[in-house]
């Protein structure tokens, strides 16, 4: 086996998504939906791997987090009073000769336009990203609402139903993964920015002096968690935000930031968002979501450090960081070094050929029924089942041949080595165990 110095590219990885079921462009028979992906057997797999490894990975940091799932449609004050109705937008132009539209920030306007050549601009304006809706039948400015743009507000709106309804004391963490909208001007680079996508996100509540504190222990949790999940550890990096970029809630902010062949960018955000947003959603409605110190007897807003990341941009990144070209036995592979906690499939069942169908199928059976992510493939000849199996990222592939009658055993082959071992029939379950842990 040898390895090749191919670089890996979005083009490749969009037809591998496609040609292995992974994602596939939304409304793909009518021309596709711009910015918006639909998610196929093995991607939804892979993204439910995704979410289970973020969660067992807070609950390694604290064992005093909160489960939470707010609705997508958002009250129109929640939103005015978030910022986001003032300050959720990104600067655009238009070109006027060719109509194309594009973020002032990742165009120069000293320039013509690069997709028509002509140099025509509209003066920039402030674009709202925010997909507003209608509720009911009455259109008017009191119907108006929001699919979210983040998950965070649902969390900080209920703040106090979760800390008043549940046993549980100050310092902890609400998380919540779900949907999120924005009507983003370029989406662009497949997964990485999307206009529906998914958001994990955990608001961590403490006391104000504990902020800078706590900000710093999530800051390196969650840089410990891309390793974790099989992300190369070169690649990943911190990048504080400067004074100037940091959003309107900001007071500081951390980016985990992944090396795409498309350069360093966010992959996730660790903010602390102090006491801005229990301040403002108490001023707008009206109710004191402030909390009584037995202590000081006092009542003080809780600070918030929040930790955010996408599922389908982390989905990507695994993917980035996965692929790889080599060369098996005298032809080209491809493969996906995927970490057994997030790849779709864990084993493959492979009878050698028809005469070992049945009892292969037995083994594979009793397994997939205790809840193990495992496929049975009896088509096509072993080396091609193999190479399915390395492109979808399957980390073990367990083979019954001629002598498993006699000698009760099965071949084991790895998915990154391609090393193959004998391994008793009876040890199969341990051995996916232990792949597990
Ligand atoms: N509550 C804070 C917040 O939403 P953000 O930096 O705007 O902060 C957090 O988003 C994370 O959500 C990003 O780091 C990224 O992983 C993901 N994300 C944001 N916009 C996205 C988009 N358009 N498509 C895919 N993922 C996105």
């Amino acid at each position: 086996m040898s390895s090749s110095s191919v670089q890996v590219t979005l083009e490749k990885l969009v037809a591998l998504c496609k040609r292995r079921g992974f994602v596939y462009q939304s409304a793909e028979i009518y021309g596709g939906l711009n910015g918006v992906y639909d998610f196929g057997p093995l991607g939804t797999l892979m993204k439910q791997n995704i979410r289970r490894a973020w969660l067992d990975s807070l609950y390694q940091t604290s064992d005093n987090i909160l489960l939470f799932e707010g609705a997508i449609l958002g009250a129109a004050q929640t939103w005015k009073a978030s910022g986001h109705v003032d300050n959720f937008s990104d600067p655009m132009v238009d070109c006027l000769n060719c109509k194309h539209r594009y973020r002032t920030d990742e165009i120069n306007l000293e320039k013509p336009c690069p997709h028509c050549g002509k140099k025509d601009w509209t003066s920039p304006r402030q674009f709202n990203m925010m997909f507003q809706t209608q509720l009911g039948a009455a259109a008017d400015q009191s119907s108006i609402a929001y699919l979210r743009p983040e998950t965070a507000q649902s969390i900080f709106i209920n703040f106090k139903n979760v800390l008043s309804t549940n046993r549980v004391k100050m310092p902890f963490g609400i998380a919540q993964i779900g949907k999120a909208f924005r009507n983003e001007i370029t989406p662009k680079q497949f997964l990485f920015r999307m206009r529906e996508f998914e958001q994990m996100e955990m608001e961590w509540f403490c006391k104000p002096e504990q902020a800078d504190y706590y900000f710093d222990i999530w800051v390196k949790a969650r840089e410990a968690f891309y390793p974790y999940v099989g992300i190369n550890k070169d690649k990943i990096h911190l990048r504080a935000h400067a004074k100037d970029e940091l959003s309107h809630y900001s007071k500081a902010t951390t980016d985990v930031e992944y090396e795409f062949p498309f350069g360093w960018k966010e992959l996730e955000g660790i903010a602390n968002r102090g006491d801005f947003d229990l301040r403002q959603h108490s001023s707008h409605s009206g109710k004191d979501l402030g909390v009584y110190d037995e202590e000081t007897k006092q009542t003080y807003f809780p600070h918030v450090v929040e930790c955010s990341v996408g599922v389908d941009r982390l989905f990507l990144t695994l993917l980035f960081d996965a692929y790889a070209e080599d060369i098996v036995e005298g032809e080209e592979r491809i493969s996906l070094r995927l970490h057994p906690r997030i790849a779709p499939i864990k084993a493959a069942f492979l009878p050698l050929t028809k005469k070992q169908v049945e009892p292969m199928k037995a083994i594979f059976d009793n397994l997939r029924k205790k809840g193990y992510q495992i496929q049975f493939d009896e088509s096509a000849s072993i080396g091609k089942r193999y190479r399915r199996q390395d492109e979808i990222g399957t980390p073990l592939c367990f083979t019954y041949d001629f002598e498993s009658e006699t000698d009760h055993c099965v071949t084991v082959r790895n998915r990154d080595t391609t090393k193959q071992e004998r391994i008793a029939i009876d040890q199969i379950e341990p051995y996916l165990i232990a792949l597990l842990q």
